[in-house]
């Protein structure tokens, strides 16, 4: 079997240093928040997992769909040797991809980007094994920090799919589509998973299921941060909250402190003190129209080549190329 690359932006040291700094930053804020990229140490990549089972979680079933009747559209307008997947997790749906992009003979390398180790290294042993011809190149890093260090060449594709997008904030949003085009070469393509607008009533139980893993998910990052930094979180002491955000078009997923309570995080040398009822916002998830998914890419520098929905409208996958910068 052959042994996947491995690049590694965010060791341990690293890991420490950028949760501290976030924690510090957050939960100092008069309206505290948490970035979501801490809810995916080992158990929180395996709980997303649970999550895109689940009966009311209808993303990754309609993106799913959507790359099973367009996977080889995809291989034949992109021609591409290289498939670069950003936020890649466990790489299921990516294997709609990668069958149809090595069906067409080009496809040499698989570089799937994420900060979770584990997942990538669990991916990786199952994805080799299956596609013996394919060199694959785990890069353990930040998608909003270390897109520059991804390889060069080979007439890229970059995947973005399940819609973690939405988990940017529109600024980071920005930045980060200008520099995924600022890494590409004009003529090379990015695959973009964005969850479309739609009713509260289908999306608020998306992220408030019935069973709870979505509220497990929710509080594992108070989990995160008693392992990382020695903090004392009683997880008990938090309710998941999901809310719909009409204006900002966006689900929050926040936990909301049932009693009085002063944590002390030993690792960022903090104390915080929570009211009773007091938040954090743990998560946006933001979700796109045709127009302003356009608009956005647009802005960064990309045609929009494709826009392509699942059967009910939920979701869309959009194919977008690389176009020179003036
Ligand atoms: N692409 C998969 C997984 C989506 S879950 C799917 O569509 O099902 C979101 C993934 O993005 C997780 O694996 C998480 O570890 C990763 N992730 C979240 N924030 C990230 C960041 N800032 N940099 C790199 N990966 C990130
Ligand atoms: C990874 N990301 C697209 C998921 C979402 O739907 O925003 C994360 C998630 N949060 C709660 N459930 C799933």
């Amino acid at each position: 079997m052959n042994v996947p690359a491995l690049d590694v932006h965010l060791d341990d040291d690293e890991i420490s240093r950028s949760l501290r700094s976030d924690v510090i930053t957050g939960l100092t804020a008069e309206k505290k928040w948490l970035p979501p990229k801490w809810f995916y140490d080992a158990r929180g990549s395996e709980l997303f997992e649970q999550i895109t089972e689940l009966r009311e979680y209808y993303p990754t079933r309609a993106e799913r769909q959507i790359l099973t009747d367009r996977a080889a559209e995809i291989a034949r307008h992109t021609r591409a040797r290289s498939l670069l997947e950003l936020g890649s997790g466990y790489s299921t749906k990516t294997r709609l991809l990668l069958d149809a992009l090595t069906a067409s003979g080009v496809l040499e390398t698989f570089v799937p980007m994420d900060v979770s180790p584990t997942a990538l290294a669990a991916a990786a042993d199952r994805i080799t094994a299956d596609y013996p011809g394919l060199r694959v190149h785990n890069v353990v890093g930040d998608l909003t920090r270390h897109l520059k260090h991804l390889p060069v060449g080979g007439d890229r594709l970059v995947a973005f799919l399940g819609g973690t997008i939405g988990n940017l904030l529109p600024a980071e949003r920005a930045a980060f589509l200008a520099e995924v085009r600022a890494v590409l070469e004009p003529g090379e393509h990015l695959l973009l998973g964005t969850d479309l607008v739609k009713s509260p009533s289908v999306v608020v139980p998306a992220y408030d299921d019935a069973q709870g893993v979505t509220a497990a998910f929710n509080r594992n990052v108070l989990r995160v941060l008693n392992n990382s930094l020695d903090a004392d979180f009683d997880l008990d002491g938090f309710t998941h909250v999901a809310l719909w955000d009409a204006e900002q078009e966006w689900i929050e997923m926040r936990l909301r402190a049932r009693w009085p309570m002063r944590v002390t995080i030993p690792g960022a040398d903090l104390v915080v003190d929570f009211a009773a009822g007091e938040e954090v916002r743990t998560e946006v998830s933001a979700k796109f129209s045709r127009s302003g998914v356009q608009r956005e890419l647009t802005e960064a520098g990309f045609t929009l080549d494709h826009w392509w929905t699942d059967q009910d409208g939920l979701f869309a996958v959009s194919l977008a190329k690389a176009i020179p910068l003036s």
